[in-house]
């Protein structure tokens, strides 16, 4: 009598049967559709995109050995960079120059590939930074008449769950320097759902992830998709896109080159021919992560007009031999 209940993976997977495996190709239910859009740097052209279409409700892989031009695409989707030629629609609603917090409210969101982070601000104040979306001349302003005007209550509320939900509750009044790489990474997810998105783009939800942590990002991934949400992951660790996409979208040079099933991706000469001998993972030193990451701070700081007050983490340790284990912990941290 019963029909069998559907998983959300095999529902989620029902939505591709039938379809081409070749670029471009139309989804059923595309709640972001790309056209034509093309980033250049000078004489190169890190995006070339001619047509690609993201079905709604289902997790896409987007993959691509490096410089292949996964992160400036989802700089120009975003808002985050201009584009010098295209135009896409999120539910059929042009997003062409519209800035970024604009792009958040509406519900698309993202993540970044570096951790951005507050961490002179602590882990609520972070999440509450991201109810007003993401980045904009008036991002930090806002928020702080939010306090005044009294609205922090709704906002605080979300954030708790959020926290709550991310097991991030414990951390809420630490300064998010503190966290672990692992735990920037679950804060930034938990941040970029302030805005109750309904596609959310993560750029190397992985990357730096201690392992212990890897289980629990996973299943979270698999939540948002669970909860209704459209999912966009760059990755590099093919085990984790075998896991947990629908549906896999290649990139090299800046085009698209390769779409389908995980399985038949995985298998076809031309994504192997883009990956080898052009893909490594090289890893960076604890020192060009640090300064990586201060980068991104400061141009996050620059973006919220916060004024630096003090050069050093308020809860850094003072120094010497540190144990094996504390400095494991801080190569994550900065990774
Ligand atoms: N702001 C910029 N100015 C000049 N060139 C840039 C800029 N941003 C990216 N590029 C270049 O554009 C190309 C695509 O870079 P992008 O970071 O998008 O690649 P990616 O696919 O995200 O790589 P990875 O897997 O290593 O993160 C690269 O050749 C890169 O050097
Ligand atoms: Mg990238």
């Amino acid at each position: 009598m019963h029909a069998e209940p559907i998983g959300f993976k095999a529902k989620a997977q029902a939505a591709f049967a039938g379809l081409e495996s070749e670029p471009g190709v139309r989804k059923p239910d595309p709640i972001l559709v790309v056209d034509k859009v093309v980033r250049r740097f000078g004489g190169l052209t890190a995006v070339d995109v001619d047509h690609v279409e993201i079905q709604r409700g289902s997790i896409t892989a987007l993959i691509g050995p490096n410089g292949a031009g996964k992160t400036t695409f989802f700089n120009q989707l975003t808002g985050f960079d201009t584009a010098d030629a295209g135009e896409w629609t999120f539910n059929g609603a042009r997003l062409n120059g519209v800035p970024a917090h604009k792009v958040a409210r509406r519900g698309m969101v993202r993540t970044f590939q570096l951790t951005k982070a507050l961490s002179k601000l602590t882990v609520l104040e972070n999440m509450r930074l991201g109810a007003q979306g993401q980045k904009g001349e008036n991002f930090f302003r806002a928020f702080v008449q939010s306090i005044w005007r009294g609205q922090e209550d709704a906002i605080t509320e979300r954030a708790e769950q959020l926290l709550e939900r991310f097991k991030l509750d414990k951390k809420r009044d630490d300064f998010a320097g503190s966290l672990s790489g692992g735990q920037r990474k679950l804060l930034e997810m938990a941040r970029a759902l302030m805005v109750e998105p309904e596609l959310v783009m993560l750029d190397e939800p992985m990357a730096g992830v201690n392992p212990a942590l890897t289980q629990s990002l996973l299943g979270h991934v698999k939540d948002l998709r669970d909860q209704g949400m459209t999912v966009l992951f760059v990755e590099h660790d093919m085990d984790m896109v075998r896991d947990i996409s629908d549906w896999v979208i290649v990139m090299a040079q800046g085009a698209v080159i390769a779409e389908g099933p995980p399985d038949t991706i995985m298998s076809d000469s031309r994504v192997i021919d883009a990956y080898l001998g052009a893909h490594h993972d090289a890893p960076l030193s604890q020192e060009e992560a640090e300064l990586q990451l201060q980068a991104a701070e400061a141009e996050l700081e620059e973006e919220a007009g916060i004024e630096h007050a003090e050069p050093t983490e308020p809860n850094e340790p003072a120094e010497p031999a540190e144990p094996a284990a504390a400095s494991e912990e801080k190569k994550e941290a900065s990774a």
